[in-house]
This record gives structure tokens, C-alpha cells and sequence, in this order.
């Protein structure tokens, strides 16, 4: 489904270079929810950015294989901050994604409207951003997303500027919508605790210029139990990973 081949990227600032990414190969099986692991700097927003094809590599290449449809994006993402337009009521911001199809606008409005009642918004579509939780703002993101129905969603730390408990609300969100939709998700994190909770594979960025230096599959079935017997291994085996990546 994703096929990253050889991705190297290098950064040119007034004629200094910054080699960030070198030799990343890697393949993300269709319906697959992979988290990037890697600390902060390390090129994490770089890969995805050259995942949803916003960077262009400077070797080797990415394939996407997905239907090409007109009436729909086939990647959406969704960033750190909701980046919401804050004169539009919540349902149009959910709709954001669709505007550009043949949907008529009430086909529109019944698409976000069902996006948010995935993320459990129903009930919010009236209210304008400033009215809600940064958690709530940052679900209209998600639903904004899934709306658009994308074969692809790649997610940049959505949840890490939100309170623990919010934050793990919203993992469980979206453990249970990956179970539901079964989407091929790319989702980058800081955090290894939050990786292995909803991730079916965890692959680890690490180094200068970053490679992938490990690959670990999750198997234990969702919904996961926090800080549970059968994670304890893999949570320790991330932690020396990324304190001491391997050559
Ligand atoms: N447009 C750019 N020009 C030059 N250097 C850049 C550019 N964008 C990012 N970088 C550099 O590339 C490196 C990787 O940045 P990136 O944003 O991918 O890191 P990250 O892993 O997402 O970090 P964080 O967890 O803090 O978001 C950093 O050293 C950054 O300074
Ligand atoms: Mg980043």
C-alpha cells in the first residue's frame, strides 16, 4: 500500500546542507496502523511530509498504491495543531476536505456529520472552534480527515499538546476508528507508551541523518490494556531503541 524505497532527503539553507533522511526503505501493508517512533528533530514531519508527497526526495522514491478518484482525496493528514478556519462552524470545518468534489451541499454536510459522530462530536456541529476544548478542536481535525473517506491518513502528533487524559481518550478514539475503517494509517510519535497502545507495527527513526533502526510487530489485539503484562517487553525494548539505537 506505502512503499518507501531508498528515501534519502536533504535540506538546502543558504548554501548549508542538512542531510536529514538517508537510505529509508520500508512498506506499510494496506489497513496497517504504523507508528514512527523517533525523538524530536529527528525527521519525523520530513517523512510524512514526503509521504503525502509535499517534499520531494532527493533518492529513491514512494508509492502510493491507491485508486485514483476524482470526486475524493485519497491522503489526508492532520497535524499537531487542528488548524481549524475559525469562522466556520464546526461541521464546515469538517467538511473542509470535500468541497473541492461534485458533492452536493447537502451530501457534504451529511459526510461531516457523520465523521464527527465518529469522533463524538455529534451534538457539536453548530459551534464555532472558540467554543470548544482544544481536545474537541482537535477531534473536528480527525473528523475533517476521516470525511473525506482517504485510503491514506497520515497523522503528525495529533495528540501531543493535549492533557494526559484527553490524550488517551483520543487513542482509544482512534484505535477503535482503525478497527472500524480499517484505513492504512501513518501516525508519528514521540511517544513509545503511545505507540505501542494503538500501533500494529512501531518503526523506530533514529540517528543523524535518520534511518529506520527497528522495525517491531504489535500483535496484541485491541482494545489494549494500559502498561498491561504483554507490552511491558516491547515498551522496554523501544526505550533502549531509542536511547541507544543500533548501527
Ligand atoms: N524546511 C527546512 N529547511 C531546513 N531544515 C529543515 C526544514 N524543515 C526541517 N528541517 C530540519 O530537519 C530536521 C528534522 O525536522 P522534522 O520537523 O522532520 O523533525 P521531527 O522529528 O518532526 O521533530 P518534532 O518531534 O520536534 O516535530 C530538523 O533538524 C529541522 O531543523
Ligand atoms: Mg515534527
Amino acid at each position: 500500500m506505502i512503499k518507501l524505497d531508498n528515501i534519502g532527503l536533504t535540506f538546502t539553507r543558504d548554501g548549508e546542507q542538512t542531510e536529514v533522511l538517508r537510505g529509508l526503505t520500508l512498506a506499510i501493508p494496506a489497513g496497517h496502523l504504523v507508528a514512527v517512533l523517533g525523538p524530536s528533530g529527528v525527521g519525523k514531519s520530513t517523512l510524512l511530509r514526503v509521504i503525502a508527497g509535499l517534499l520531494e526526495p532527493n533518492t529513491g522514491g514512494v508509492t502510493l498504491d491507491i485508486t485514483p478518484d476524482r470526486n475524493k482525496l485519497s491522503v489526508a493528514m492532520v497535524f499537531q495543531d487542528a488548524r481549524l478556519l475559525p469562522w466556520r462552524k464546526v461541521w464546515s470545518n469538517a467538511a473542509f476536505g470535500l468541497e473541492h468534489g461534485q458533492l452536493s451541499s447537502a451530501e457534504r454536510r451529511a459526510k461531516a456529520e457523520a465523521a464527527l459522530a465518529l469522533v463524538g462530536l455529534a451534538g457539536f456541529s453548530e459551534r464555532y472552534p472558540h467554543e470548544l476544548s482544544g481536545g474537541q478542536r482537535q477531534r473536528v481535525a480527525l473528523a475533517r480527515a476521516l470525511a473525506v473517506e482517504p485510503e491514506i491518513l497520515l497523522m503528525d502528533e495529533p495528540f501531543a499538546a493535549l492533557d494526559a487524559i484527553t490524550r488517551e481518550g483520543l487513542q482509544d478514539e482512534l484505535a477503535r476508528i482503525h478497527a472500524a475503517t480499517r484505513k492504512t494509517i501513518v501516525f508519528v510519535t514521540h511517544s513509545i507508551d503511545e505507540a505501542v497502545h494503538i500501533a500494529n507495527e512501531v518503526v523506530v527513526l533514529a540517528g543523524r541523518p535518520a534511518h529506520l533502526t527497528a522495525k517491531v510487530t504489535i500483535d496484541a489485539p485491541q482494545p489494549r490494556r494500559r502498561g498491561g503484562a504483554e507490552t511491558a517487553d516491547l515498551v522496554a525494548r523501544l526505550r533502549a531503541e531509542l536511547l541507544e539505537p543500533a548501527a
